[in-house]
């Protein structure tokens, strides 16, 4: 009954999840005995198969945190200068709780100018020069702001002194005992020479301990947070890749559309060569071909996907690209013979996508949409139309390439930019640190159908023709959406 994938993904289709659907198989075994634990790449084990893509409006420091606490990781984009890239993977590293801020930093004498002077944060932190690495002179908060009269008049007219300090890589629950030790409503962090890296109040640390446990956190070898970091194929991106070393990075994904190419190859040996005790993952890739050039080229991951990813026009400007489905199987496929990890880029909506493309043969999903427009995402929350929405903008729409992401999508400096991606926004999803566990129970539902308790075995079911597969026609897949009601409210927690 049914295919087996060897069967259907020979034809000459290019395949996407949605095209596809799994026949179930046989259960003897709890949805919680479902174990989701993984690798990124060839020497990082993670417990949660997410990794948050490499987009300058999804994975910063906060980003980071929040994944890497969930057992997950995030890449930190690159579209920054190496300076600005390396100082968010250190901030990321430097802590053990899932929150980061990014508080804007005052000097005494500035005066703010409006509620956008303090960035995403509720506190800016006022220093004796107003750079991070100066001696903290106090604090502000929007509210202190907001209830002043002359908004003209410095901050220090009105800062509060700076509160007690705990040491940033305590965890939670130290930062929680703490707290109300000294019946605090507001600590800082201090790094290890002492300066100020983020502010956190007591109703962070209440809104944090009331999310669902998920999986053990993702440490690197070095005991700290696992931080990946995204790098381009210029020359330049060998500096770049240096201060990213010297932060401490555990992972670079180096970071473009069409991946087989020799910048990206002499890249990818340089990196191995340089730092041998740092994993490369390359991409992206969708075909075997392309694979089998960077795995001889050195790569502990592979990243898949070309034109799947919700912001992506690659396929429709340069008539490139895969069926994800498809990519992921075919290239997992090589990939397993080498013992490279597979990592599925783009065109993930809901958990079925995630199913779909692990149990296809990838040992982690990257997402962007996904996860934008969370409480964690870099940016503010705007109101379009009613609605409290993030922007997510691809990296190779004009917007972003004006900031410098064009090397992904253009790989030299070409004077005509075209876009291969959009802006958009999505809506306020809440945190990562609620809505992942969910997701991942709803995963571990979708493996139990499938009779598997883990990623390998659901790999070893697809490769022994065990588990089948059909193509879903196109009523078929209005069928298995929601259909046929007169309204509905979608709620799935
Ligand atoms: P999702 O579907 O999760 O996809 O939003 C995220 C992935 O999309 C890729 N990406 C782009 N692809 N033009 C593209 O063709 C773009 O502007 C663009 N920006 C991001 C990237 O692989 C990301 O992980």
């Amino acid at each position: 009954d049914g295919f087996p994938a060897s069967r259907l993904f020979a034809s000459k289709f290019s395949y996407t999840f949605d095209d596809l659907i799994f026949l179930p198989h046989y259960i003897d075994f709890p949805a919680d005995a479902v174990d989701l634990s993984t690798r990124i790449s060839r020497n990082l084990p993670l417990s949660t198969p997410c990794v948050a893509s490499p987009m300058d409006t999804v994975s910063e420091a906060s980003m980071a945190v929040a994944m890497a606490s969930l057992g997950g990781a995030a890449i930190v984009h690159c579209n920054a200068t190496p300076d600005h890239q390396a100082a968010i993977v250190r901030s990321a590293k430097s802590r053990r709780i899932p929150f980061a801020s990014d508080p804007a930093f005052f000097a005494p004498s500035d005066a703010v100018s409006s509620t956008a002077d303090f960035g995403s944060a509720s506190f800016a932190i006022v220093t004796e020069s107003g750079s991070r690495k100066s001696k903290p002179v106090g604090v502000v908060s929007r509210s202190d702001w907001e209830a002043v009269a002359d908004k003209a008049s410095p901050v220090s007219d009105y800062m509060r002194l700076p509160p007690a300090s705990v040491p940033s890589n305590y965890d939670l629950e130290q930062v929680a005992g703490f707290l109300a030790g000294e019946e605090l409503e507001l600590v800082t962090l201090a790094g290890e020479e002492g300066e100020v890296i983020d502010l956190v109040s007591t109703e962070d640390v209440e809104r944090i301990r009331g999310f669902p446990k998920l999986g053990v956190p993702s440490l690197g070898p070095d005991g700290k947070f696992l931080v990946g970091a995204a790098i381009g194929t210029r020359e330049e991106d060998k500096e770049r890749l240096a201060h990213l070393v010297g932060a401490g990075v555990n992972v670079v994904v180096v970071d473009s559309s069409q991946g087989n190419s020799k910048y990206q190859i002499d890249l990818i040996k340089y990196a191995k060569n340089n730092y041998p005790r740092l994993d490369v993952i390359g991409g992206n890739v969708v075909t075997m071909a392309q694979a089998h050039n960077l795995i001889m080229a050195g790569v502990d991951g592979l990243r898949v996907g070309m034109g799947s990813g919700s912001i992506c026009t690659t396929q429709e400007v340069c008539a490139v690209g895969r069926g994800q489905a498809k990519a992921v199987y075919k290239v997992a496929t090589l990939a397993k013979d080498y013992d490279v990890p597979v990592i599925a880029d783009g065109g993930i909506s809901y958990s079925g996508h995630i199913v779909k493309a692990l149990v296809l043969g990838a040992s982690t999903v990257m997402m962007g949409s996904f996860l934008a427009g969370s409480y964690e995402a870099p940016g503010i929350y705007e109101y379009q139309n009613g609605r409290r929405v993030k922007k997510y903008r691809g990296m190779g729409s004009l917007e972003a390439m004006t900031k410098g992401s064009d090397a992904r999508y253009l790989g030299d400096n070409l004077k005509l930019k075209v876009a291969q991606g959009v802006v958009g926004a999505v809506a306020d999803k809440g945190s990562v640190l609620k809505f992942i566990p969910y997701t991942m129970q709803a995963v571990k539902q979708g493996l139990q159908d499938l009779g598997a308790t883990s990623l390998p075995i659901a790999h070893n079911l697809l490769r022994s023709d065990v588990l089948r597969l059909e193509v879903r026609t196109g009523a078929a897949q209005v069928e298995g959406g929601i259909h046929g009601l007169v309204s509905y409210e979608k709620k799935a927690f």
